[in-house]
């Protein structure tokens, strides 16, 4: 029985095995929970309203910490457990809202602190190597005090074959304001937004979608979406995206 336990610690934390009178360390088991859980929101730049990285960010936060991940408010995740498991269901395992408590518990102790201390993913980095980028017509700014409708933004692609595409990511210029967004595939036979009067809906497939926290989409091994074609030279085939800004207050822009 003893041996399962630590077995799972073992899975769940890198090889960490505390025993009962040990106090959780900020760097040794806190920092990697924070870091593998909270940092793609919450770091400099990012969508949470503050960062979780250094130990100097965290400790004010400590017992909201404790709060939000024993109430599992936090990672925030919507999903109706009526609908089954979720293979990207974030919330911590039991263990590690275990860890959080003892550490708070005890005071939230800053611990040895080591020579070298990992910081927050970069900020502007890409998850994938993308073999293309294509970037908004132009930047959209997000007034400070406003009802803002969804934003339809067509991307135009000239591509003269069909392309398969197998992993898309879609970065936000300023994701401390942007919701959500959706990428859609409008093929050239679709009347979605190509004059005033055409349908204000579709059922054109979905690309890719991001939400706050959410990395790149990575399509299963053997498998991808297409990109039609334009179906002549002299007219583009284009690629719509909706955005959802989320308004702050100071105007930004996000592309
Ligand atoms: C997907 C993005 C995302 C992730 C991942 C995330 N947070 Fe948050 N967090 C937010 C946002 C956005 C808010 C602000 C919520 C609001 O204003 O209603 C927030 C607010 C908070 C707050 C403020 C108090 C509260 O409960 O509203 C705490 C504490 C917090 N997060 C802790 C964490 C911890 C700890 C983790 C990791 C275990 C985490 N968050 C992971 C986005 C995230």
């Amino acid at each position: 029985m003893l041996k399962a336990a630590a077995i799972l610690f073992c899975g769940t934390l890198g090889g960490v095995i505390l025993n009962a009178a040990e106090v959780p360390s900020f760097y040794r088991e806190i920092l990697p929970i924070l870091a593998q859980r909270c940092q793609s929101c919450h770091r400099p730049g990012d969508v949470g309203p503050m960062p979780l990285v250094t130990y100097t960010e965290v400790r004010p936060w400590a017992a909201a910490i404790r709060e939000a991940v024993r109430l599992r408010k936090m990672p925030p995740w919507f999903a109706d457990p009526a609908h089954g498991k979720f293979s990207n269901d974030p919330r911590l395992p039991d263990a590690e809202v275990a860890l959080i408590d003892q550490w708070v518990s005890a005071g939230a102790p800053e611990g040895k602190r080591p020579k070298q201390v990992p910081g927050p993913p970069p900020k502007d980095s890409w998850q994938l190597s993308p073999d293309m980028v294509i970037s908004m017509p132009r930047p959209f700014v997000i007034p400070a005090k406003a009802v803002i409708e969804y934003q339809h933004v067509v991307l135009p692609l000239t591509f003269t074959y069909d392309r398969w595409v197998r992993g898309v990511e879609i970065r936000p210029s300023d994701r401390t304001v942007v919701h959500h967004a959706v990428l859609y595939v409008r093929p050239p036979s679709s009347k979605w937004l190509r004059d005033p009067n055409g349908p204000k809906t579709t059922t054109d497939d979905i690309l890719a979608v991001y939400v706050p926290g959410s990395g790149a989409q990575v399509f299963p091994e053997g498998m991808a979406k297409k990109i039609p074609r334009a179906p002549t030279s002299s007219s583009s085939c284009t690629t719509p995206a909706s955005l959802a800004p989320t308004p702050r207050t100071r105007p930004r822009s996000a592309s």
